[in-house]
């Protein structure tokens, strides 16, 4: 199966991301994987001030090599580097209705919480983003798309897409499907969501020092007030860590909090432990390729020209199929 999922270059990877990646990790091992950086589409949010979107997109390459991502299996590119991308985006935008863009039930949504945020996102780019997204997909006959749930609207407007050219034109597109990372998300420090807009995350490259104040902060059992109150695990957040960052351990951390057993600094002494042991190697690697900026930069063009080769393949099909 043709894998492909991209991610946009809007900040540093946290630890809400590293569960996705640990399932294009999975993906990379045992499929043909097309993982590229979206900068097209952190324009949509960011054009008001552009001006760091290349060095988060940098970052962000340089955080998936270090998580594992190989770029001698996978292509590893920058969204904007390969025009065709645009081209199909066009070619796509000439006979999507603008009601199918306008249902999308992310659209509103995200105007208005980014309006609550002081951005006016009410714009043509904005509202052709599951557009160009489609067109990310389509271009390299991807089959299956790892994302997060939020992202299944956009998967399905894809295969509309994708049916409508096919019908219209000639049979060339597959129906993509979204594959949703089996592992839970981790959730933010305050047991929300893990978000940049929510102040609530864990960035994948804080220090040791970082870690253990930011688990500090996590919010436990309100209802514990002593150290040998009995506890309820089922609404801490420290206790959803424990159950991702050593599953082998949770069960007895479970009973020892009910029992009263263990007090809530020693169980976050012992998480931060854990966590450190874990993010340690990806921090020093995540360092090393920063410091390598040429690397980084010979990966990016490899992949680019993997890349730019099949979409050349897929547009001149496009092309014939138009009779442009
Ligand atoms: N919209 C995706 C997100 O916000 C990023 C993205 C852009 C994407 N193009 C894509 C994901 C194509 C998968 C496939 O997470
Ligand atoms: Fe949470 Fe651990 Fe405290 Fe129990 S002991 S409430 S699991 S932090």
């Amino acid at each position: 199966m043709r894998i492909l999922s991209g991610m946009r270059p809007t900040g540093y990877l946290h630890l809400g991301h590293l569960c996705l990646l640990e399932n294009w990790l999975e993906l990379q091992a045992e499929h043909e994987c097309f993982f590229f950086v979206a900068d097209w589409h952190a324009l949509t949010t960011e054009y008001e001030d552009p001006s760091r979107i290349k060095e988060y997109s940098f970052a962000m390459v340089a955080e998936w090599l270090a998580i594992g991502l190989d770029p001698e299996c996978s292509v590893i590119f920058v969204q904007s580097q390969v025009p065709a991308h645009a081209e199909l985006h066009l070619i796509f935008s000439m006979f999507t209705p603008l009601s199918w863009l306008e249902r999308v039930p992310t659209y509103k949504d995200q105007v208005r919480k980014l309006r609550a945020l002081g951005k006016d996102i009410t714009t043509y780019g904005f509202l052709g983003y599951p557009l160009l997204q489609a067109a990310d997909i389509l271009l390299y006959l991807a089959e299956g798309v790892p994302v997060g749930e939020d992202q299944l609207p956009h998967l399905e407007l894809c295969r509309e897409i994708a049916r409508r050219f096919n019908y219209l034109y000639a049979p060339v597109f597959p129906e993509p499907q979204g594959l949703l990372a089996r592992v839970k998300l981790v959730p933010g420090i305050d047991g929300q969501k893990m978000s940049k807009s929510y102040g609530n995350v864990i960035p994948l490259a804080a220090s040791p020092e970082e870690i253990a104040e930011l688990v500090n902060r996590m919010v436990t059992d309100p209802a514990r007030i002593h150290k040998h109150d009995p506890g309820h695990p089922e609404v801490c957040t420290v206790f959803q860590y424990h159950r991702i960052y050593q599953p082998e351990r949770a069960q007895e951390i479970e009973a020892a909090c009910r029992r009263g057993e263990i007090g809530c600094v020693a169980c976050k002494r012992e998480l931060i432990a854990v966590m450190n042991r874990r993010l340690e190697p990806i921090r020093e690697r995540r360092a090393a390729l920063l410091a390598k900026p040429h690397l980084l930069l010979e990966v990016l063009e490899a992949g680019r020209e993997k890349a730019a080769a099949v979409a050349a393949t897929t547009l001149a099909r496009v092309r014939e199929a138009l009779n442009l």
